[in-house]
């Protein structure tokens, strides 16, 4: 019986209530949206695909789910450039949906971004066990690089670590050939860019995300020990603490079952410093 909830069921939101229904990830299901003319909306449509799963709009009830996705708030439009200038935005949304998880000892998946903060706040201020916060983009932007890489002729494993944002850092020293510095920073330029090419064409990114946020679900409840670059809360891993980033890490029942320690070159460490750096400063602001 697997319980999953979702706090704040909009675009993205919406889409994974669906996929955990359709998929049959969830045997329950509870959804909570500012919005309640929305949520009731949202309710009826998912309920009248008719597959007799109970759905709960009590946001009381999420503290017993299993998996909980926090995807509530706002998300970029054409003039919000980059995701952590959704902070100011998103910050209270994180505080108000934390009366939700406040005892909650299931996996906890942050999508809203600026997502690696989000994940840090959500998990320091309500006490959860870092390892079961899990912070959502890694895998999108993972698959973005597979995409960009393989245009170029470029073979081998395709992970990108770092800030789910400017800060992200594609794994070049994980392909089959070297890469030299001009592809890096044009490909960086490219994952940078993705996500705002589709916020201008349709409004905001559903699929990509959707799925591999589907996947990492199936992750936890199949206790996969599936490697997948997520955000998590890092303790000295990578040189690095004060922040949720993103890192190679296993994925099963219990969430993250291990931070892999994976070699990079100076440009990766370089990068990754940087991503860190930018994060910590982030949860400094908000005084975490
Ligand atoms: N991590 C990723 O890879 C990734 C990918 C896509 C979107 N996002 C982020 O996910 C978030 C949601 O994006 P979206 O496109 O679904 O937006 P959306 O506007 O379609 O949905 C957001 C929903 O949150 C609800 N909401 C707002 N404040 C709330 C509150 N205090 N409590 C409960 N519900 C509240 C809104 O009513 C709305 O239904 C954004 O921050 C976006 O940037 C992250």
């Amino acid at each position: 019986m697997v319980s999953i909830a979702v706090l704040g069921v909009g675009r993205i939101g919406g889409e994974i209530a669906f996929l955990s229904s359709v998929l049959g990830l969830a045997d329950e299901l509870i959804v909570y949206d500012a919005a309640t003319p929305f949520l009731r909306s949202q309710v009826s449509d998912l309920s009248h695909m008719g597959l007799e799963i109970p759905i709960s709009t009590d946001w009381r009830e999420v503290k017993d789910a299993d998996i909980c996705v926090f995807s509530a708030g706002l998300p970029r439009n054409a003039d919000v450039k980059t995701r952590a200038d959704l902070l100011q935005a998103n910050l209270p949304v994180a505080i108000e949906c934390s009366q939700a998880i406040r005892n909650f000892s299931g996996v906890l998946i942050t999508v809203t971004n600026p997502m690696d903060a989000n994940n840090y706040v959500l998990c320091k201020k309500n006490g959860l066990e870092p390892r079961h916060c899990i912070g959502f983009g890694g895998q999108l932007d993972s698959a973005r690089f597979r995409l960009a890489a393989k245009a170029r002729g470029l073979a081998g494993e395709f992970f990108v670590v770092g800030d789910h944002g400017e800060y992200q850092v594609p794994l070049f020293s994980r392909l089959d050939q070297p890469v030299g510095l001009p592809v890096r920073e044009e490909i960086l330029a490219n994952l940078r860019g993705a996500s705002m090419e589709i916020i201008q064409g349709k409004g905001g990114t559903v699929f990509g995300p959707a799925y591999h946020i589907a996947e990492l679900i199936r992750a936890v409840i199949e206790d996969r020990r599936a490697t997948l670059t997520c955000s998590c809360i890092l303790d000295g891993e990578y040189g690095l603490s004060g922040c949720s980033l993103g890192v190679p890490a296993v994925i099963g029942r219990e969430g993250i079952s291990e931070i892999l320690d994976w070699k990079m070159d100076d440009w990766e460490k370089s990068h990754m410093a940087d991503a860190g750096a930018f994060v910590a400063g982030l949860c400094r602001e908000i005084g975490v």
